[in-house]
């Protein structure tokens, strides 16, 4: 995959976002800024209802910002595009009466133009990487949620996007498979040098997965602070400095007052 290293891919600038209906307006995120470069792992964490999945969904190109603007190789984000796949914590995400195959195959076809036989094969290598070839002919009602997970990230790998978005991919699966799946998702990384936005609300699976956190604020999310990696060196997940990461996140998401970000 084209990794464009060091390049900014995405550039999100002052970015409200609300949801209204008749009786009120909810604010869910105010002011947001970051930018993405390429072969990131960035990601957003913050607690519960902080807007993290509605950033998401707006960068996917399905909300429109209130106020900010959000920009992808420079161009504005209008609508949803193949150039951003995104990867939910729900199980049920590939149509149940395609095989394993045919879910990750027909956006190829459809969103990529690729021919039956060139969506095959891009497929089945993808399938390869996540450890299921095996399964190209399954259904996905056949398989455990860690298995449909790997599917849901063939398939976006598949597509080749500049960035791949995952809301809480993990979340719904239990605590020895969710790090399993960790794992998995670095060892990809570390073959494809995908561009990556991650959302959790987990400290411990930000420190995993990211080279970059950015902390957001309870409701409305508001930027706290902007870690990267050179931050939290630490050998494993039993390590102190790991612990000492985690405390000190939990400090930065949780305490109150104005200068946090300057402490960061
Ligand atoms: N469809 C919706 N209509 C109205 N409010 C919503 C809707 N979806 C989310 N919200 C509200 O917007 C805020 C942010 O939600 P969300 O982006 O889902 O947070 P997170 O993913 O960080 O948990 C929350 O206060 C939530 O209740
Ligand atoms: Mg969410």
């Amino acid at each position: 995959m084209d990794a464009s290293y060091g390049e900014r891919l995405l550039a999100i600038d002052g970015v409200s976002l609300e949801y209204r209906n008749r009786e009120r307006i909810v604010r869910a995120t105010h002011e947001v800024s970051f930018d993405v470069y390429g072969a990131d792992r960035f990601v957003l964490l913050g607690p519960s209802g902080c807007g993290k999945s509605t950033l998401l969904k707006a960068i996917a190109g399905f909300i429109e910002p209130v106020a900010g603007t959000i920009a992808l190789d420079g161009k504005t984000v209008r609508g949803p595009g193949p150039d951003r796949v995104v990867v939910f914590q729900e199980f049920d995400q590939l149509p149940p009466w395609k095989t394993v195959l045919e879910n990750i195959a027909f956006p190829l076809r459809v969103a990529r133009k690729l021919s039956r036989a060139e969506a095959k094969a891009r497929a089945l290598h993808y399938l390869d990487k996540v450890g299921l070839a095996a399964f190209a002919d399954a259904y996905p009602h056949t398989l455990s949620g860690g298995m449909k997970q790997r599917v849901a990230i063939a398939r976006a790998l598949a597509m080749q996007p500049r960035v791949l978005l995952m809301d809480e991919p993990f979340a719904a699966l239990d605590a020895l498979t969710r790090r399993k799946m960790q794992e998995e998702l670095l060892r990809l990384w570390e073959g494809e040098r995908f561009t990556l936005l991650f959302v959790t609300h987990s400290i411990e699976e930000a420190l995993v997965v990211g080279n970059r956190i950015l902390l957001l604020s309870p409701h409305p999310g508001r930027v706290r602070a902007e870690l990267n990696s050179h931050a939290w060196s630490h050998a494993s997940t039993d390590d102190d400095a790991f612990r000492a990461s985690v405390a000190r996140i939990h400090h930065l998401l949780f305490e109150t007052g104005t200068d946090v970000e300057a402490r960061a």
